[in-house]
């Protein structure tokens, strides 16, 4: 089983892809700390991230042990992540890694902007998972501020409807829900209340599949 999750920054898609991933027993790769390792790894070197063909280098030798790194976790590499996102070669690099994820024996949970529409076309369950900017706002605010990191949730409101208009206007693999994605609005949801949602549109689309083999 192959389950796709989509969604715009701090929607709550990650938490969700690990609950789902700890329940059904499935590896679970969070697609954007490639592109945020990317990033990282461009400025460490002192690499311009707007250099599409440097870019592109970093991502072919990629090596995804490097997504382990606490560092890309901050507020400024998720910035710096959209920037390299948008690069056609960075996304054609990292392709093949996240479809060989994909399809391990078992199946696998991915997220990210682009799981249903190209990594996974063929997934057997696509989620597109928002909220409003306001209170995806607020939730990244705690989470930086559980880690430590200083805290505006006016800046991280205006990073987030930047980011939002990035991802979604770019040219390469822009942030859509797939036609066939099941939408979850987790505005008034706690993780509970999404993971419940989550579970229910899963059994109903295995109970269909299954029905219509009978
Ligand atoms: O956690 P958050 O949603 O803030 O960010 P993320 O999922 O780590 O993604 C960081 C950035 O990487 C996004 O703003 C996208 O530009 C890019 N990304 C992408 O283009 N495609 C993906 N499959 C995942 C992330």
């Amino acid at each position: 089983m192959i389950i796709a999750i989509d969604g715009p920054a701090a929607s709550g898609k990650g938490t969700l892809a690990k609950r789902l991933a700890a329940h059904f027993g499935l590896p679970h790769l969070d697609t954007g700390m490639l592109y945020r390792g990317v990033a990282r790894q461009m400025l460490d070197e002192g690499a311009r991230l707007e250099d599409v063909d440097a870019a592109a280098g970093f991502a072919l030798s990629f090596e995804p042990g490097l997504i382990d790194d606490e560092r890309l976790r901050g507020r400024e590499m998720g910035e710096a992540a959209s920037v390299v996102a948008a690069h056609p070669p960075v996304r054609a690099a990292l392709l093949a890694l996240q479809r060989a994820f994909a399809e391990q024996p078992g199946g696998a949970v991915l997220d990210g902007r682009d799981i249903g529409t190209v990594i996974c076309p063929g997934a057997d369950i696509k989620l597109f998972v928002t909220a409003t900017p306001e209170v995806r706002a607020r939730r990244r605010a705690l989470e930086l501020a559980g880690r430590g990191e200083p805290v505006d949730e006016a800046a991280i409101l205006l990073d987030i409807r930047q980011r939002d208009a990035r991802d979604s206007q770019r040219d390469a693999a822009p942030l859509v829900k797939a036609d066939d994605a099941v939408v979850i609005d987790t505005s008034a949801l706690d993780v509970a209340g999404v993971v419940a949602s989550a579970l229910a549109i899963i059994a109903g689309k295995r109970h269909r599949i299954i029905s219509s083999f009978q």
